[in-house]
């Protein structure tokens, strides 16, 4: 009984927290919202509810029942509702970790709907990594600095949330309860493939809560505003390793480390007919199967307009974009090994500089990823999580 108080009011205390609570998972958030309402008879409720026990075990019973409803009516729960935890929830942390409502409603821009993302371990995190470079990049940009207001780093561990908080504003934990994606874990191994389609499940957790995102890998330079070039008819925008077609064209080669995605029935149902996917596809990591359903019959029955992003505003280290003019982003693909980025990506940040201060100018890049496709190669932890 003792336990079930106790209960009610941790349940009380997360439906209060902005209708997230410390916890995140999507299902936990719907109960609160749900709790709320069971409890709606306004904040006296709450008043009673410390003084008087026999309230405080109805509230209790009304909580547990909610959350039973709940578990039992949600069509789309395919996780046990853990899935989505923050790290630190339950355990001292000394600081409030905030939950994925707080962090995209503060992080939104003008228009309340749209956010940037990109996600981080505690291999990029390390300071003088790509994540200080990629930070580095929306300082140095033209016109990116304000960007930043709107940047969340999605935290995959604890050292990566230590270190986003260090060093930026808004920071979301992510973790799934008995991995760790911070330790060595072999390339194309279970625990990678789990996590880079755990990304993908969490995007579309984001949509459903009705945002926009950008979603941007962290060795991606943000030198300009991309927004421009988004097209405004689409529901899912793509960069491309290689753009060879016109942009509707599903011939051309995307990466999935930059999208541009708005936030409507069709894209929540694209992200779930693109994470299901994965079962059809074992072993493969979301890009490749991307490419494999690009042009499935799901996509034309729900209406979904994908859009390729031209590589000479979108562009990257397979195809340069060559006028400086014009380049809004350039992600380190086509390369491996994380000295090799940081390398290259350094000197693309110097590349910019100059033509900032001259307004002419051209890359010296790339050199060190240049040829690292054919180049004998250890793996390193550093390079698990970049597409290459
Ligand atoms: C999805 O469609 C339903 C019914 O047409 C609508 O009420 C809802 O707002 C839509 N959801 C989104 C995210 O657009
Ligand atoms: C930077 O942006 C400003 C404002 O849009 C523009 O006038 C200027 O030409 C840009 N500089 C470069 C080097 O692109």
């Amino acid at each position: 009984m003792a336990d079930m108080t106790s209960k009610g009011a941790d349940d009380e205390e997360n439906c209060r927290d902005s209708g997230g609570g410390v916890a995140n998972s999507e299902g936990e958030n719907q109960s609160c919202t749900l709790c709320s309402e069971t409890s709606g008879n306004g904040g006296g409720f709450r008043l009673y509810l410390a003084k008087d026990l026999r309230i405080g075990l109805l509230f209790a019973g009304l909580a547990v029942s909610c959350l039973l409803l709940f578990n039992s009516t949600n069509p789309l729960k395919f996780f046990p509702t853990s899935y989505y935890s923050s790290i630190g929830a339950g355990s001292p942390v000394g600081r409030k970790v905030r939950s994925l409502d707080v962090v995209l409603k503060s992080a939104a821009m003008e228009d309340s709907r749209t956010v940037i993302l990109t996600t981080l371990n505690d291999a990029w995190a390390e300071p003088d990594s790509v994540f200080d470079l990629f930070l580095e990049s929306f300082r140095v940009g033209n016109g990116t600095r304000r960007l930043l207001d709107h940047l969340i780093v999605v935290a995959l561990d604890k050292k990566a949330y230590d270190r986003c908080l260090a060093v930026h504003h808004h920071c979301f934990a992510l973790t799934t309860k008995g991995m760790d994606f911070s330790s060595e874990a072999e390339f194309m191994s279970t625990d990678y493939l789990e996590m880079m389609w755990r990304r993908i499940d969490f995007l579309r957790v984001v949509l459903k809560k009705g945002y926009d995102f950008v979603f941007t890998d962290t060795d991606i330079m943000w030198l300009r505003s991309p927004f421009p070039h988004f097209y405004s008819d689409a529901d899912f925008q793509i960069a491309c390793d290689y753009y060879r077609f016109s942009a509707a064209d599903k011939r051309n080669s995307p990466n999935g480390g930059f999208t541009y995605v708005r936030s409507n029935n069709r894209t929540v149902e694209f992200y779930k007919f693109w994470y299901e996917s994965r079962k059809s596809f074992p072993g493969q990591h979301d890009q490749d199967v991307l490419n494999k359903i690009k042009s499935h019959n799901f996509l034309h029955y729900i209406g979904l307009q994908m859009r390729f992003l031209d590589t000479a505003y979108i562009g990257g280290f397979c195809q340069l974009s060559r006028d400086l003019n014009r380049v809004c982003t350039m992600h380190a693909n086509c390369c491996v090994g994380l000295d090799n980025k940081i390398h290259d990506l350094s000197a693309l940040l110097d590349d910019w500089r100059k033509y900032m201060a001259s307004g002419t100018g051209g890359w010296s890049v790339p050199k060190a990823c240049r040829g690292s496709f054919g180049r004998p190669h250890k793996p390193h932890k550093h390079d698990l999580f970049w597409r290459r």
